[in-house]
């Protein structure tokens, strides 16, 4: 099987792979975390979220299974003089070894079996710091996987799965979207997403 699309632009520092900017729900929280925040972030990729909460003075640690995002990662928090304690690590094998006050997972959860997804859910809850908070964004089977994710996506969610199993916190915001998207050298397609942003009470 081919390489993901992402392996290519994670070894070309000229272009940002999933674009430059955080996401927009790291962004919307950001102004209200409390200072100094601990972080992890699960499937990192090339760390535009890291890279971000990193600079606004929050601990962040990272993986990605990728290591060619990992390296750019370290290049691109390098050369913006912040710091992220980013490694290669498969999430199907990660095993928390501390809590924290924020973690954060974007786009990753379709690309491995559901009773993995299901298993580092609870993991995450586990290890969220009380009154700490998960943000995460995952593809639903709403739209089928677009030609570029097709290969590699193992299990979409259902619609609205991803809030039931953050039913016992406070959801403070779910969103249930559809989203056009492109990548360097892709074609431009749609993703169907739930993103949501629950407090551990
Ligand atoms: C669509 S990208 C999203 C990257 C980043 N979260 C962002 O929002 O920019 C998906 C990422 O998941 C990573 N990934 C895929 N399978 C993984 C696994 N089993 N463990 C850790 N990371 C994984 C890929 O290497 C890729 O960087």
């Amino acid at each position: 099987m081919e390489n993901p699309f992402w392996e290519k632009t994670y070894s070309d520092l000229s272009v940002a792979t999933f674009g430059k900017n955080p996401a927009n729900d790291i962004v919307r929280i950001s102004s209200s975390l409390k200072k100094g925040m601990t972080v992890l972030d699960i499937g990192c990729g090339e760390g535009r979220n890291s890279i971000y909460l990193a600079g606004l003075g929050h601990k962040v640690d990272a993986f990605d299974i990728s290591e060619a995002g990992i390296n750019k990662l370290k290049r691109i928090a390098e050369g913006n003089k912040v710091e992220v304690n980013a490694w290669v690590q498969d999430l199907t094998t990660f095993k928390f070894s501390r809590t924290y006050d924020l973690i954060i997972s974007h786009g990753v959860f379709h690309l491995v079996e559901k009773h993995d997804w299901q298993r580092i859910i609870i993991d995450m809850k586990d290890n969220t710091n009380h009154g700490g908070l998960n943000i995460v964004g995952i593809f639903t089977n709403k739209l089928p996987a677009t030609p570029d994710n097709a290969p590699f996506t193992k299990a979409l969610f259902e619609e609205g799965e991803l809030k039931e199993l953050y039913a016992d916190w406070n959801i403070i915001e779910f969103n249930a979207y559809v989203f056009e998207d492109e990548h360097p050298g892709g074609i431009r397609h749609n993703h169907a997403a739930n993103n949501i942003i629950a407090m551990k009470r």
